[in-house]
């Protein structure tokens, strides 16, 4: 991210001076205005990619001035505000208007740092996402999985290969990893695409219902079988199964299903009748099914003619880079469920979700973008994000124990073990950050050349240790 146009429009020379300096040192390309006639001017000689626009000007009031020409000229995600003294209210209904974010003066350098690099990327991202919802580039079904990072892209790339071929898939990933989007994809994307598509939780039921969930029964097959039901291999005829947490098949009905999958004739429970059936099976699960295989909880046999070819959907914490991807996608769709018209996350909302492990993944990221979206105003905070999820951004850094040394002054002590707080909080921001020092240094919100000395101080390698 280097070279962006940033127009500072503020008319006081110290404020200008200091915005340009910063900004230049950030690797960006600042130009100045100290007037609102002279914003306009420069913008039409060529729009800058972000304004930071002060609320008062010599020759216009900063709120008007935005919402009459700078909105409807450079579009979303465009403009900073800076609000002086007295005037944070005027700032708060210009990012009601569709500003971006405010800050305010005296400016505090690390804040500005962040929104100008949030702002930037949502710009990134937000031109992706249109290209995404284009249609022309991928298909409908793939558009709904949404990411940009290199391990989303090739599952896309992989989901496209394998859904013409009609062969089971298995789906593995943690829960919430969008696994039964994936398969919504497969089915889309495969010639069955007009059938139906069976999603069964195997998890969610009780061993015996499962069978009778999967197999279907005869009456009388069971007390309380009052009447005959398909099982849903039956349902999804001439389209495809999708039997989610596989893991949880009991090991008696294993068989019966491996006999499906290979002769594709199906028996009701109950009954001795073979029906044929034409079904795709997908199987999705979030537990190691190799290890039950070799605990002998789950039939090799099974396992090999369910895995012809087995996709893995990355959680997301190794995937971090689409966090304000998504984030914007859940926005949107919450502002649309609930009928709310939430400008965006603010910087610090959107460095908190950042900074998260994401146990539950995209469906955790779902859910809290949702209720911050009905406790938010118009910009979504730190403080409408659920309270877990404030607490541990971030692993907790395990801090070297203060014992003391033989012979140590206790400020020894303290210089001694910040060190090597600091030392370990590096590296372990290099390894989540797999040593794209970039990268690192923007996690730990540092510049790149304060992280570099840093490491030379503390004798961290340049690169991944081998
Ligand atoms: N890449 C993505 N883009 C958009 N939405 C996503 C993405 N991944 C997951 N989701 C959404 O997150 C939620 C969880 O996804 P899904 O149900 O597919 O997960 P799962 O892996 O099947 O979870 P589980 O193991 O708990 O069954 C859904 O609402 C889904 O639409
Ligand atoms: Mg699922």
């Amino acid at each position: 991210m280097a070279d962006e146009r940033i127009l500072i429009v503020d008319d006081d020379p110290i404020v200008q001076h200091l915005l340009e300096q910063f900004l230049r040192g950030e690797g960006y390309a600042p130009l100045v205005a100290g007037s609102a006639a002279a914003a306009l001017d420069a913008i039409r000689q060529q729009p800058p990619d972000l304004l930071l626009l002060d609320i008062r000007l010599p020759d216009a009031n900063g709120l008007d001035l935005l919402k009459e020409q700078l909105l409807p000229e450079l579009g979303d995600y465009r403009v900073i505000v800076l609000s002086g003294y007295g005037t944070s209210q005027d700032a708060e209904a210009a990012v009601m208007a569709g500003a971006f974010d405010y800050l305010t003066k005296p400016v505090a350098l690390s804040r500005l740092a962040i929104a100008v690099r949030n702002c930037l990327r949502l710009q990134y991202l937000s031109a992706e996402m249109e290209e995404l919802s284009g249609g022309a580039v991928l298909p409908v079904s793939l558009r709904d999985l949404v990411g940009a990072s290199a391990p989303m892209q090739a599952l896309r790339d992989q989901i496209k290969r394998v859904a013409p071929f009609d062969v089971p898939v298995l789906i593995l990933g943690e829960s919430g990893t969008g696994k039964e989007l994936v398969a919504r994809a497969i089915h889309a994307l495969s010639a069955r695409r007009k059938g139906p598509f069976v999603p069964l939780d195997c998890g969610a039921l009780p061993d015996t219902l499962v069978e009778a969930e999967v197999f279907g029964y005869a009456r009388g097959a069971f007390s309380g079988a009052t009447q005959a039901k398909p099982g849903k291999l039956e349902l999804a005829e001439a389209g495809t199964l999708l039997l989610d947490e596989i893991g949880n098949i009991p090991l008696h009905s294993q068989p019966k299903l491996l006999r499906v999958l290979q002769t594709s004739m199906v028996e009701r429970l109950g009954s001795n009748q073979q029906v044929s059936v034409n079904v795709r099976v997908l199987s999705a699960t979030n537990s190691c099914l190799q290890q039950r295989v070799d605990e002998g909880s789950f039939r090799l046999d099974l396992f090999h003619r369910l895995n012809t070819v087995t996709l893995t959907v990355p959680p997301l914490r190794e995937r971090k880079e689409d966090i304000p991807l998504l984030a914007h996608y859940m926005l949107m769709k919450a502002n649309r469920a609930y009928q709310k018209s939430i400008r965006g996350l603010s910087a610090e909302a959107m460095a908190t979700l950042e900074a998260y492990r994401w146990p539950g993944n995209v469906r955790e990221l779902d859910n809290a973008v949702r209720s911050a979206v009905i406790l938010a105003d118009y910009l979504i905070e730190p403080t409408h994000l659920p309270q877990q999820i404030r607490a541990q951004s971030g692993e907790p850094v395990e801090m070297p124990k203060p014992a003391m040394k033989p012979g140590e002054s206790l400020s020894q002590l303290r210089r001694r073990t910040s060190g090597e707080a600091e030392r370990a909080t590096i590296l372990k921001t290099l390894e989540e950050a797999g040593w794209n020092k970039a990268e690192a240094a923007r996690r730990l919100q540092v510049d790149y050349k304060t992280l570099y000395l840093k490491m030379k101080r503390y004798q961290i390698p340049p690169a991944k240790p081998v």
